[in-house]
């Protein structure tokens, strides 16, 4: 007799829908067919669809370090509500990922805490571990990050949000040498180098030049940190990893001069792909009047034209899939003046419905939102037991009702930090239960296990 059995479900994958029952036996899925069988649990999904579990491998779960703004516990509650049962934690922690011991610390320290499978990210500061890089991703780093542009406090190694070079005990943003250096070093790994791609001394100099016209709203946010500052950006990796064979990921790319860059890259067969999240197709700076500061993420939220061009790079494969850069502050820190707040916002938990929403819009398919949000993203990152449903996979399962209709609000998060952009947008289409290896986690946005079952991947 199977553990488990979901019956009568759509099941959706990258490129099909079909009618069927998933049975479940140790943590994987076994049969699909439309066989009535028993099993130890049943569920009758009649009407409702079955996607493979979202994988999100941008989240910065702030633990260690700033654990007032999220921790690891509250950080995957979140996911799995919001039908991401994969999770990638971002190493911009403190301590952060730097050697092959932090993460070994780091995933021991998750295992209790953990309510998603999770993957850890290493960081590269440069010099400072440079030597340490090939033996941390063959200890099991998802991959290594490296935040261009950024200077980084010497000893927390927190991000500073808004540099000044005359800040002390930082370590300023890297100049391009030491960043050919890192990319060396990373094509012997194999793995992938990921970027934030912003030009800080075009950001600095533009920086300067606003606050000498005393501007200060949105629009002038946007000229400080220009599209341009992220296609130049792109530009110098793109050949830095041709030149060294490293295997290169854009991070977060907001803009159609950044994504005609990564088209340019791809066309000319560099190594490259590359994400955007929720906020970028769904926010543009006409938003700002009623969104108002919360919306302030790096690489900052461009112009409607842009957010246009993404949902068309989307389509045609020139961005290969989403992750929300799931980045929260204490609440109050993101109100004030747009130019001091520190960037970033939550997004781990609304990025299936705001998805599954446009799929009721008639803007994308189903078996679309799985391809960019779990087939894709597995493929990409060498997750072979996630990513579809198929017989082996794990049996990571979101059970979707495409015709529920409710409200996204700060109130029914789960992060630490509930606050996000998208409150207030009515969706139609929702996770109403998660399994996470054949475990019910999540049931009707309530999470139902008390004991943390995730897993590292290594
Ligand atoms: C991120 C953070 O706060 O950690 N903020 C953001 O605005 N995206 C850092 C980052 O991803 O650049
Ligand atoms: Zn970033
Ligand atoms: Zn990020």
């Amino acid at each position: 007799m199977y553990d488990l059995a979901l019956k009568n479900g759509f099941i959706v994958n990258e490129n099909e829908i079909y009618l069927g029952n998933i049975y479940i036996q140790d943590e994987k899925i076994v049969e699909i067919s439309l066989a009535d069988k028993p099993a130890n649990e049943v569920y009758d999904v009649s009407g409702k669809y079955l996607l493979p579990g979202c994988i999100d491998t941008h989240c910065h779960f702030r633990d260690p370090g700033a654990t007032a703004k999220e921790d690891f516990t509250t950080g995957t509650q979140a996911a799995i509500a919001g039908g991401v049962t994969t999770v990638f934690d971002m190493p911009n922690t403190n301590p952060s990922v730097l050697n092959e011991q932090d993460l070994l610390q780091k995933a021991n320290y998750f295992a209790p805490k953990a309510f998603a499978d999770y993957g850890i990210w290493g960081l590269s500061l440069g010099e400072i571990n440079l030597g340490d890089l090939p033996r941390l991703c063959e200890a099991g780093a998802s991959a290594v990050k490296f935040f261009w542009g950024y200077a980084i406090n010497a000893k927390t190694k927190a991000l500073i949000y808004n540099y000044n070079p005359k800040d002390e005990d930082i370590i300023p943003p890297l100049g391009d040498g030491e960043v050919y250096e890192i990319f060396e070093q990373m094509a012997k790994t194999g793995k992938i180098i990921a970027i934030h791609a912003e030009n800080i001394e075009l950001i600095q100099t533009l920086t300067k030049r606003l606050q000498q016209s005393g501007k200060k709203d949105y629009e002038a946010l946007i000229q400080s940190r220009p599209a341009l500052a992220e296609a130049l950006t792109i530009q110098t990796a793109s050949l830095l990893a041709k030149a060294t064979g490293a295997r290169l990921h854009i991070l977060h790319l907001t803009s159609k001069m950044g994504m005609e860059a990564v088209a340019q890259a791809k066309a000319n067969g560099v190594n490259i792909t590359a994400e955007t999240c929720p906020q970028y197709l769904f926010l543009s700076a006409k938003d700002y009047d009623s969104v108002g500061p919360m919306m302030k993420v790096y690489p900052v939220i461009k112009h409607e034209e842009d957010r246009l061009a993404l949902w068309q790079g989307l389509k045609n494969g020139t961005i290969d899939f989403i992750a929300s850069d799931h980045a929260p502050h204490i609440i109050s820190e993101k109100q004030g003046d747009l130019f001091s707040i520190p960037a970033g916002m939550c997004g781990v938990e609304t990025m299936l419905p705001l998805m599954l929403n446009e799929v009721n819009n008639g803007h994308i398919t189903l078996p679309f939102l799985v391809k960019v949000m779990a087939k894709n993203v597995a493929d990409i990152y060498n997750l072979p037991n996630k990513g579809n449903l198929e017989i082996g996979k794990d049996a990571d399962i979101v059970v979707v009702d495409m015709n529920k209709v409710d409200t996204i609000e700060n109130e029914k998060l789960h992060s630490k930090q509930p606050l996000t952009a998208f409150a207030g947008r009515k969706i139609k289409g929702w996770p109403i239960k998660t399994f996470l290896r054949g475990q019910l986690v999540v049931d009707n946005n309530k999470i139902c296990q008390d004991k943390a079952c995730g897993k590292w991947i290594k």
